[in-house]
């Protein structure tokens, strides 16, 4: 689905929406036939112009039906307005939708463009026999009365949804179609056309590296590892990078540690942390931000196997500290340590925020509706928090600290990868921040519960969401832009 700009109503839509606020429709303002009857139908059923809703109607304009949609916009919830017109018109049968924005501001106009956009990504392209009338019909949302600004705002926020589209894309491949080699390919066919550097180390390299912990998790599947960093220098020569971490296990079986099967095929979207890294570079270098950034991505396969590694098993980390390997499942947190450990020596960074699928307990304390985040730094993490709340991706922040850190000592090692049952979030946080170097600010975004979704919401429809794209964007753009 396309978005356009237009001056008049294009004489070829088949649909006319309206936003509605805050108050509900009105009267005297509808520029179609009849007015005051889709004023008294949509009061009627109950539409009242909160954000989201929608009514659907027709009136006869000149001998000829037309077909009407209003869509509430609340005060302030243009996107959620904006995702009601793709989920009432996607697969309608309309094709052509004259969004009338006369009137709204320039973020108004705009956000209901994106918010249009993001909820009309889906992903088709394994299904062969969907019948006509089951494909998307709508193919355009022309902004009509649209002036230069609200275009110009609309560049900007195209780009980050092409990030959320990408990093959806990503998360929603099953693991035999998106594994390390693979995802490293889709990202540069991706991003280095716009000016990405892609830089890829292989088994071999990081073997020399040291980087025993990430390649342990990675021994029993016939998939090779890759890291993957993302350059994206927009920013002043010489600026520190931010450096953005993913964890990307394109899938975990648990290892020798192996999970129950019901509900295992979901391990596919356990690289939603570097689908998000992905995404948010995709979004940051396709709009051009004038920041340096980097995006890291840990690929590995987690499998079990005869080579693969043992519960017990001492691996020797790139930073040198050793792991007691207590759990194979534990192994989101093997990866990044090594990803995290040359990230720093690698660049240098002025920050550090990882994001990652990484614990079952994270659903357990916040469920669906907001990703935890732990952090060394007050000053980062309210940075974090507040970039959340202003693009829609929640986080809420978990504590650290000694007591649970001393959780993780091992007997035989410097630490092992689990902690008892309880606090099962934090002591996976305090095993990444043992891999922190001083003085480095680092937050850890464990987005287990908010990479996939079993429900449609209002700018997403069920399935991968792009949970973090939006986040990491936004921090850029309030934080190392400004
Ligand atoms: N990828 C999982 C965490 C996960 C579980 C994400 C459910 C999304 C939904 C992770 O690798 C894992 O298996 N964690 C274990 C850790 C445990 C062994 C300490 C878990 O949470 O059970
Ligand atoms: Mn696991
Ligand atoms: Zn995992």
């Amino acid at each position: 689905m396309d978005i356009q700009f237009s001056a008049d109503r294009p004489a070829d839509a088949d649909v006319l929406v309206f936003p509605v606020g805050k108050g509900g429709p009105d009267a005297g303002a509808w520029p179609i036939a009849q007015g005051k009857m889709v004023t008294d139908a949509a009061r009627s059923a109950r539409f009242e112009g909160k954000a989201g809703q929608s009514f659907s109607t027709y009136v006869d304009q000149d001998g000829s039906t037309v077909r009407i949609l209003l869509v509430g916009t609340g005060s302030d919830g243009f996107d959620k307005a904006g995702g009601a017109i793709s989920a009432q018109l996607l697969t309608s049968g309309a094709q052509h939708a004259a969004l009338m924005v006369d009137g709204l501001s320039t973020e108004q106009a705009a956000d209901l463009a994106y918010g249009a956009k993001l909820r009309s990504w889906r992903i088709d392209t394994h299904r062969t026999t969907l019948k006509d009338h089951e494909k998307p019909s709508l193919k355009t949302v022309t902004l009509v009365g649209a002036d230069q600004a609200m275009q110009d705002r609309w560049t900007h926020l195209a780009a980050i949804a092409e990030g959320v589209a990408f990093t959806r894309e990503l998360v929603s491949e099953p693991a035999n179609i998106v594994y390390p080699e693979s995802f490293v390919e889709r990202a540069r066919a991706k991003m280095e056309p716009l000016g990405v550097t892609i830089r890829v180390l292989d088994e071999p390299e990081m073997e020399k590296l040291g980087m025993h912990a990430l390649l342990g998790v990675s021994l029993g599947s016939e998939k090779p590892a890759r890291l993957l960093a993302l350059e994206y220098m927009g920013g002043k020569d010489g600026d520190k990078p931010m450096v953005f971490v993913g964890k990307g296990v394109t899938f975990d079986t648990g290892g020798i540690s192996l999970k129950a099967p019901a509900g295992m095929e979901d391990m596919k979207w356990d690289m939603g942390g570097a689908g998000a890294v992905a995404g948010a570079m995709t979004a940051i270098a396709g709009r051009k931000a004038k920041a340096n950034v980097v995006g890291i991505c840990g690929l590995v396969e987690n499998m079990p196997d005869g080579r693969a590694q043992r519960p017990g098993d001492i691996v020797t980390s790139m930073s040198g500290q050793t792991i007691e390997v207590i759990n194979t499942d534990a192994e989101g947190r093997l990866v990044l340590c090594d990803a995290l450990h040359w990230a720093q020596e690698t660049y240098d960074p002025a920050m550090i925020v990882d994001l990652a699928t990484l614990t079952g307990a994270m659903l357990v304390a916040l469920g669906h509706e907001q990703a935890g985040i732990f952090s060394n730094d007050d000053g980062l993490a309210d940075k974090l928090i507040k970039a959340g709340k202003d693009s829609g991706d929640a986080l809420w922040r978990l504590p650290l600290g000694k007591a649970y850190d001393k959780l993780i000592d091992s007997p035989i090692a410097d630490m092992k990868n689990v902690g008892p049952r309880s606090a099962g979030s934090i002591t996976a946080a305090q095993f990444l921040q043992r891999f922190i170097q001083d003085g480095v600010k680092w937050a850890h975004l464990d987005i287990a519960g908010m990479a996939w979704a079993d429900k449609d919401s209002a700018t997403a429809a069920k399935g991968a969401t792009g949970f973090g794209v939006r986040l990491l964007d936004r921090f850029v753009a309030d934080n190392i832009e400004a």
